[in-house]
């Protein structure tokens, strides 16, 4: 179905305030958003508008009882100038996948591929083309009820807006193995991106990087002996030339990045596992010297090295990245179209025209 997105394009835009040679991840916001409102069991309010502030009444429940979810997805420019999105179809089933969860609506797919042409279309001078950059896209969805009883809201607001951005990471990550504080535990949210899964990882993250880590190494709930995830990414490590990642159980994020990756390696013959990795497995491989890499995938990091990782007294030191640089350089190689999409997982922006 088409929908009727009303476009109020900003009077004059603020791209030439931007220094496209320094972008820090997250901080620079592009000239406009999309925004719908969930009223009376349906979207409503479906429009593009000039960025801007929300205002809200204090008992928003969303701010009370957490009912916010959310995408990291990007879109980059082809080498001959075509904007494209990177897997957007997944990100729609991502995001219904964590409403369903957390007690929201459903986002139609067709609308939220809609909104996303005619945003990208309006702001494609926003994509930026150095090496490493991208329009980190932020889709999001948050209750908007305004009643401090704890239950679903029955209202709710969706958001897309976008940023320019550079690299989320410079350098490779130290990680520190955390074995008092959780991510996510068997039946809670951890699948979900909601918000509550990131404020429940803040003040473990600070700790860490008080004592001169990057990030945290999530473990299972329980034994506090199987890996979950790598900070905000999901983790993969390389023994004896086969790639190893936790399998996805419930508490771990299903990242597209990390499905993206399993399925180049499918394609370029490369071994890989998925299965449940205990601590203890990585230690006794770099013990005997088969550990060969270990890095964190997601949307914002792409592909980043680690350079060690701390259990307890043992620091272990981490090579340079070997596997993880071919699958850095593949996605990015992708997302410009230096290399065929074989997968079929790019989409061509549709022009400001085509896409209303
Ligand atoms: C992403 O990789 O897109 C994320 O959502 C992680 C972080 C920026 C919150």
């Amino acid at each position: 179905m088409k929908y009727n997105i009303d476009v109020h394009p900003v009077k004059s835009s603020r791209i030439n305030e931007v220094d496209f040679s320094n972008l820090p991840f997250g901080r620079i916001f592009s000239d406009h958003m999309f925004t719908a409102d969930y009223i009376n069991g349906e979207w409503t309010n479906i429009q593009i508008i000039p960025f801007q502030n929300f205002s809200f009444h204090p008992a928003n429940l969303a701010l009370h009882y957490g009912q916010s979810i959310f995408e990291g997805m990007k879109a980059t420019k082809t080498v001959d100038g075509t904007p494209v999105l990177f897997r957007p179809a997944m990100h729609s089933h991502r995001i219904n996948a964590s409403a369903h969860r957390l007690c929201m609506p459903d986002f139609p797919e067709d609308l939220f591929l809609q909104a996303l042409h005619e945003l990208i279309a309006l702001d494609s001078e926003w994509i930026p083309t150095s090496p490493g950059s991208a329009l980190y896209i932020r889709p999001y969805m948050f209750a908007t009820g305004e009643f401090i009883g704890v239950q679903a809201s029955d209202t709710y607001k969706f958001v897309i807006f976008t940023c320019p951005v550079g690299p989320y990471y410079s350098k490779p990550v130290r990680l520190w193995v955390e074995e008092k504080y959780v991510r996510a535990v068997d039946g809670g949210v951890g699948e979900a991106k909601c918000a509550g899964n990131y404020a429940a990882s803040l003040y473990p993250a600070k700790i860490a990087k008080e004592k001169g880590y990057d990030q945290v190494m999530w473990m299972d709930a329980h034994e506090f002996k199987y890996i979950q995830e790598a900070g905000t990414m999901n983790f993969m490590f390389v023994i004896d030339g086969k790639v190893i990642t936790p399998a996805t159980d419930g508490s771990i994020l299903k990242g597209i990045t990390r499905d993206t990756i399993l399925k180049i390696l499918t394609y370029k013959g490369i071994p890989f596992e998925e299965r449940k990795v205990a601590i203890t497995e990585l230690v006794d491989a770099y013990k005997n010297g088969t550990l060969q890499e270990a890095f964190g995938v997601g949307t914002a990091a792409v592909v980043i090295g680690v350079e060690d990782i701390t259990y307890r007294d043992l620091v272990m030191k981490i090579p340079p990245m070997n596997i993880g640089k071919m699958l850095k350089e593949e996605i990015e190689n992708i997302r410009t179209g230096r290399i065929e999409d074989k997968m079929g997982w790019l989409e061509p922006v549709k022009t400001v025209e085509a896409a209303v």
